[in-house]
């Protein structure tokens, strides 16, 4: 039998090529009482390899969320527009500025997973009027992307709540039986480690203090959570007496790229997980 695919998007930093080494440290999911729940889901690559029964999934970014909501309710007709949009450099441009105001939910999907696999390098940067504004990067990753790729995303989606937010609203709502699965943006190593430089994609020192109060909030209500993040000290502090696993393979620097010695950890509110 065919393995479904359920890989739709590039996603710089995701998790696909670490999955073996994460996932061995997360509860399995049938242990899961009540929801799998991950606030920073980009990809998606843990959700869709752990495949819980219940989820609610979250990003702050509002098109990546329209775009899992499209491919959920309308799978036909994002294929039939993703499909139809143009093949060249010049369309790609026509296409990255158009008025998504004027696009219905199918249209507005298409067009994001169109940019993601045309653009460059797969990355989500916005300009200052929050228009997606990275340059073209070629089809060649296109037509990785299959109807069937995407009936399977559509039917995997159905069982889970969608919500565009920031991590605190969803860590909040948070019940003890819950699971909580986060990845952060981070960058391993680097001069944006340090307090005031650590912006990448915007997450800031700041955010990180936010999200570590939000996790000690989870944990007084007896939720146990897991986080991919990096093992910088400044990070690590602001986490004391919690479990600490070394990821021995990482994202790195590079995109796309798996570094061995990544300076990438797992932090953990529980015990190591028995199989
Ligand atoms: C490292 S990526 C997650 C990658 C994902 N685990 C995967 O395998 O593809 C981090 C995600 O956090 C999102 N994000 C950034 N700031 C956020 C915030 N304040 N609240 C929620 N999500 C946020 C980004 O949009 C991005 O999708």
């Amino acid at each position: 039998m065919k393995r479904e695919n359920f890989r739709i998007l590039r996603y710089p930093g995701g998790k696909q090529r670490m999955l073996a080494h994460i996932v061995q440290h997360l509860p399995p999911p049938k242990t899961i009482r009540a929801r799998f729940v991950e606030p920073f889901l980009g990809g998606g690559a843990v959700f869709f390899a752990l495949n819980p029964s219940r989820a609610l999934l979250a990003d702050l970014n509002p098109e990546l969320i329209d775009l899992y909501r499209g491919l959920r309710r309308y799978p036909e007709e994002v294929w039939r527009v993703f499909r139809r949009l143009p093949t060249t450099k010049r369309g790609y441009y026509q296409v990255r500025d158009m008025d998504v105001s004027l696009l219905d939910l199918p249209g507005r999907a298409a067009r994001t997973l169109y940019l993601n696999r045309t653009c460059f390098k797969g990355m989500w940067r916005h300009n200052a009027e929050g228009k997606f504004n990275v340059g073209y990067g070629g089809q060649d990753r296109r037509w990785v992307v299959s109807r069937s790729n995407i009936l399977s995303v559509s039917k995997r989606l159905r069982k889970v709540s969608l919500k565009a937010s920031d991590f605190e609203e969803v860590i909040e709502e948070c019940s003890s039986q819950d699971f909580l699965f986060l990845d952060p943006p981070y960058r391993p190593g680097g001069r944006e480690m340090t307090h005031g430089h650590y912006t990448y994609l915007q997450f800031t020192y700041a955010d990180h203090k936010r999200l570590a109060a939000a996790l000690r909030g989870a944990s007084r209500k007896g939720v146990r959570w897991a986080m991919t993040t990096s093992s910088h000290p400044d990070i690590l502090k602001l986490f004391p007496g919690k479990r600490v696993v070394s990821l021995r393979h990482g994202t790195g620097r590079r995109p796309g790229i798996l570094t061995k010695r990544s300076g990438e950890v797992i932090v953990c509110n529980y015990d190591e997980v028995k199989r």
